[in-house]
């Protein structure tokens, strides 16, 4: 019987084909690389057992290449399922993620941005996009200052006085645990080196899922008008204080503003006459802040609680009501944006002309 007669000898030619075919599905990604692999090994595998099937030798000598066979297959295939298995579960957990943003950016549409602004830059509350404060805290403690608020004071006669109110249904607030949970990722989703240690995608900030999860017209106006805030003010806002070498803005306490300071910079007022932080300065002028206040302050360069490094930001807090000071000469002609990075209502706009 010559080997052109072996229908084992064909059996092996199609299954060298099918893994041949097989494997270019695989290399094209028709199919799924690691389907296209297995697929590729079972027509070899049964191609093979077909050839000993029909090859000369005896009954016990088929059977034992065939488990051999079947030993070697399996040794193949059990691997793929398993990272089959795996990068299955990682995809479900990074669609879960994300999901978990998207309802943490729900809720803070609804309920936070009001205060802490829509992408979480800060208005009345502070920031909380990407904040150095919050990068020390630990979940729990996030986790409490959520659920329970935050007091005025720690004095027991006002503790209920909360400067900002709280939100776990067990503290009589509106939020489930669960909804906290999600609102800690979405924070949490702002800091690169929380991600990173914890093992999180790192290029999701959620916030900026917000604005898609608004859908009352005038939560989409504010939120554009937030984000708006950091352009230049207009002309009329500004004074001129080009004739002086120095100028000087002190932190004063104010009211009916939306926190209880503001910057005052002396001798500046608008083309109404109104005082204002919106100044025009010759290059080489040297900003000297101070404070006079109650609360502590610092000196960030940017907008919209953004920092944007154009200056160097004051290295430290100027306390309340000290002689602290933080001075920069402007010496490059262009726009100075400035914010306090504790309270980031607080802002001046400073423009250095030639
Ligand atoms: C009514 C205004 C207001 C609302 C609404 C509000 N907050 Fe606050 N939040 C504040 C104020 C004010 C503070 C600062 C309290 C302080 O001085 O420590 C604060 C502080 C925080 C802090 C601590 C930040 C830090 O740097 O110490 C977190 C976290 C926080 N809020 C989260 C939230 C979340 C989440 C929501 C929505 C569920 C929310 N806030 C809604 C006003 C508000």
């Amino acid at each position: 019987m010559g080997t052109s007669r072996n229908p084992g000898m064909l059996a092996v030619i199609a299954g060298v084909a099918l893994a041949v075919l097989f494997a270019l599905l695989g290399l094209t990604t028709v199919l799924p690389g690691q389907t296209a692999f297995a697929l590729a090994i079972v027509a070899l595998v049964l191609a093979a057992l077909l050839y000993v099937f029909y090859s000369r030798g005896n009954v016990i000598e088929k059977t034992g290449y065939g488990a051999l066979l079947l030993i070697i297959a399996t040794a193949f295939i059990l691997p793929l399922l398993l990272i089959n298995q795996q990068q299955a579960q990682a995809t479900q957990t990074s669609t879960n993620y994300t999901l978990t943003l998207q309802r943490g950016a729900a809720l803070f549409g609804q309920q936070c941005a009001r205060c802490h602004g829509y992408q979480g830059q800060g208005i009345i509350g502070p920031r909380l996009n990407n904040s150095p404060v919050l990068a020390k805290l630990k979940d729990d403690d996030i986790r409490r200052i959520i659920s329970a608020g935050v007091p005025q004071s720690l004095d027991p006669a006002t503790l209920d006085n909360l400067q900002m109110p709280a939100w776990s249904q067990a503290y009589g607030g509106p939020l489930t645990d669960d909804d906290i949970s999600y609102l800690i990722s979405l924070i949490r989703s702002s800091d690169k080196a929380y991600l990173q240690t914890n093992n999180l995608p790192v290029n999701q900030n959620g916030f900026s899922f917000v604005l898609a999860s608004l859908t009352n017209p005038t939560q989409i106006a504010d939120f554009n008008a937030q984000l708006k805030s950091g352009s230049k003010p207009p002309d009329s806002s500004f004074a001129d204080l080009t004739s002086q070498k120095t100028v000087t803005i002190d932190a004063q306490d104010v009211s009916g503003f939306a926190v209880p300071w503001d910057w005052v910079t002396q001798g500046a007022k608008d083309a109404s006459g109104n005082p204002t932080n919106n100044i025009k300065v010759k290059a080489g002028t040297k900003i000297i802040w101070g404070n006079k206040s109650t609360a502590p302050h610092n000196v960030v360069s940017g907008a919209n609680g953004q920092p944007n490094n154009k200056f160097k930001d004051s290295p430290g807090i100027l306390g309340a009501n000290s002689s602290d000071t933080y001075s920069v000469t402007l010496t490059t002609p262009g726009d100075y944006p400035y914010y306090c990075g504790i309270h980031p209502p607080m802002v001046g706009f400073i423009t250095v002309v030639p």
